[in-house]
């Protein structure tokens, strides 16, 4: 079995502070490779900046800076966000490094050489002032969409990749790929609105601007930013470098985690590409929706944009991640409030896994010494249910993560959280403890409750490692777990929990929690 695992983000243009959007698809990244590094796999994730082109070169004369120092800042404030948030990156992707950028040259002449690039013209609507070129209907009343001035009709040499000429071998290999685009419905979009209509030949080139990647052998020509961007995946393992090893040995990649804005991309250029150059296909790539707030797009314009350091610094890391992964559905976009947000760490984070803790702990000291009960195989109706609710857990969080549905797998976890509840409502250790006779009972649901606990800081650890070493150092047990300590179950030996239990986490004030976000979004 290939025991590989390579999952990555979008690089994200350096335009300024990262907000929950890009935060979100970093975390589930992480959460994905951290789940599979417990399960065994060898593992690489790849995040970055992609570094080039208009808007940064526009960026960069904003700040008064040089494009190259503008990006230089920019990505140091990419790794710091990265580094407050304990992301396990293995390679942060900068597009301006020399290796990317002589691949990406050597990728062209490649296309080239093949003909699957040629020098054409170019023709669109040009805004003078803006130094940039738009389509019929990117105009607005047929002006500029981003100054409003008039637009002249120009053309200009350029260098075009036939796409037409691999449009149906890319259906074809749809066809008899299922997994390769997730979720579904997205397949059916590409083939209807992109590739049944007519692949149009993608303009591989600029001469407008400066900041890009040169042509080699026509430098007054910058290549494209996304043929530069989508590349990425491949030059950071070393591909057409002098070591290719982690090439050879991690592609193709298990899963790209893209947005549904550069969808198209990916699953049509990008694969053309990779067919253009000869290599396998990414085994999948997941496309995932947008956080959005209840006015709609979040942008700074409109003052409702969050950042997560924001909520970090408040909250704390793992209920910030929790909520990213918790409210973004794979079959529409997620809605980011303050009420939800609040509400969300108020029950499943306080009174669902906080409480559950906190009472288990303070029953194993009361009847127990702290001493946690050995397994004693008693089982009743409720004990047997218990259990079978415990393998359902593991089955249902692995079959939600398989099948891309990651809010749905957190579901799984929590519904599992609210029977372990449930079933101390049900055993009444409180009226066991009062009866002699009712020791052994007693002993069985103490020990199915801390075995839960066990299993739940484990299901919980790729997401939330911190909670779950909290949780593993309260219970007296050790945090060296791997996914195969889930099928320890009956095992638990020895343990000794925490005199005092420490809440994980405590019940926020409602009203006044949301007031605090509005304000952070006002910021
Ligand atoms: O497009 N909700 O970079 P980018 C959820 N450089 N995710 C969001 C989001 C939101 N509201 N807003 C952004 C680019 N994202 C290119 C990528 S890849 C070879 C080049 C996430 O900085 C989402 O994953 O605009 C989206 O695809 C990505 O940020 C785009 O980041
Ligand atoms: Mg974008």
């Amino acid at each position: 079995m290939d025991k590989n695992y390579y999952v990555t983000t979008p690089i994200y243009y350096p335009s300024g502070k990262f907000h929950i959007g890009t935060a979100y698809v970093t975390t589930l990244a992480d959460m994905l490779k951290r789940l599979k590094k417990m399960q065994g796999y060898d593992c690489l994730m790849l995040t970055g900046v992609d570094e080039h082109g208009q808007k940064i070169e526009d960026k960069a004369k904003d700040e008064n800076m040089s494009p190259q120092e503008y990006v230089d800042v920019q990505a140091d404030a990419a790794k710091k966000l990265w580094k407050t948030m304990k992301i396990d990156y293995d390679i942060f992707m900068r597009t301006t490094d020399e290796y990317h950028c002589k691949a990406v040259q050597e990728i062209f002449e490649r296309f080239l050489k093949q003909g699957d690039i040629y020098k054409g013209e170019y023709e669109g609507w040009y805004c003078k002032p803006c130094e940039s070129y738009f389509t019929e209907t990117q105009l607005v009343d047929g002006k500029c969409p981003d100054c409003g001035r008039e637009v002249t009709k120009m053309k200009e040499e350029a260098y075009f990749f036939n796409m037409k000429k691999y449009a149906d071998r890319l259906l074809e290999y749809y066809n008899t790929h299922p997994d390769f685009i997730k979720p579904e419905y997205r397949k059916t979009e590409m083939i209807n609105n992109f590739i049944k209509p007519g692949l149009e030949d993608l303009c591989v080139t600029r001469t407008s601007f400066d900041w890009g990647i040169k042509v080699k052998s026509d430098p007054k020509h910058v290549i494209y930013v996304w043929l530069d961007a989508l590349t990425n995946y491949i030059t950071a393992l070393g591909y057409l470098s002098d070591d290719d090893s982690k090439f050879k040995k991690y592609w193709p990649a298990d899963v790209h985690l893209v947005g549904k804005d550069i969808a198209r991309f990916h699953l049509i250029y990008w694969p053309i590409f990779l067919m253009a150059l000869d290599l396998p296909l990414p085994k999948t790539i997941f496309v995932h929706n947008w956080f959005v707030m209840k006015d709609g797009k979040m942008s700074k314009s409109k003052g409702n944009v969050i950042y997560p350091d924001q909520l970090i610094e408040r909250y704390g890391l793992d209920a910030t991640k929790y909520f990213l992964i918790r409210e973004l559905p794979t079959s529409q976009d997620g809605l980011f409030s303050p009420e939800e947000f609040v509400e969300r760490y108020n029950f499943d984070l306080c009174n669902d896994l906080s409480n559950l803790l906190n009472r288990t702990i303070s029953m194993v000291n009361k009847y127990f010494d702290g001493k946690v009960p050995e397994y004693n195989g008693l089982q009743n109706e409720v004990d047997e249910d218990l259990e079978k609710a415990s393998k359902d857990a593991i089955t249902n969080f692995e079959n939600e993560i398989n099948n891309f549905e990651f809010a749905n797998s957190l579901k799984a976890i929590w519904s599992y959280i609210s029977r372990t509840n449930k079933y101390i409502d049900e055993t009444s250790p409180w009226a066991l403890a009062k009866d002699e006779e009712s020791k052994e009972k007693l002993k069985s649901c103490i020990y199915h409750l801390v075995a839960n606990l066990r299993e739940i800081a484990i299901l919980i650890r790729p997401l939330m490692e911190d909670t779950s070493d909290n949780m593993l150092r309260q219970l007296g047990m050790s945090n060296n777990v791997t996914w195969d300590s889930l099928k320890e179950y009956k095992d638990i030996k020895n343990t000794k929990v925490i005199e005092k239990g420490e809440p994980i986490f405590m019940r926020l004030n409602a009203d006044k929690e949301v007031e605090a976000i509005k304000d952070m979004m006002k910021k």
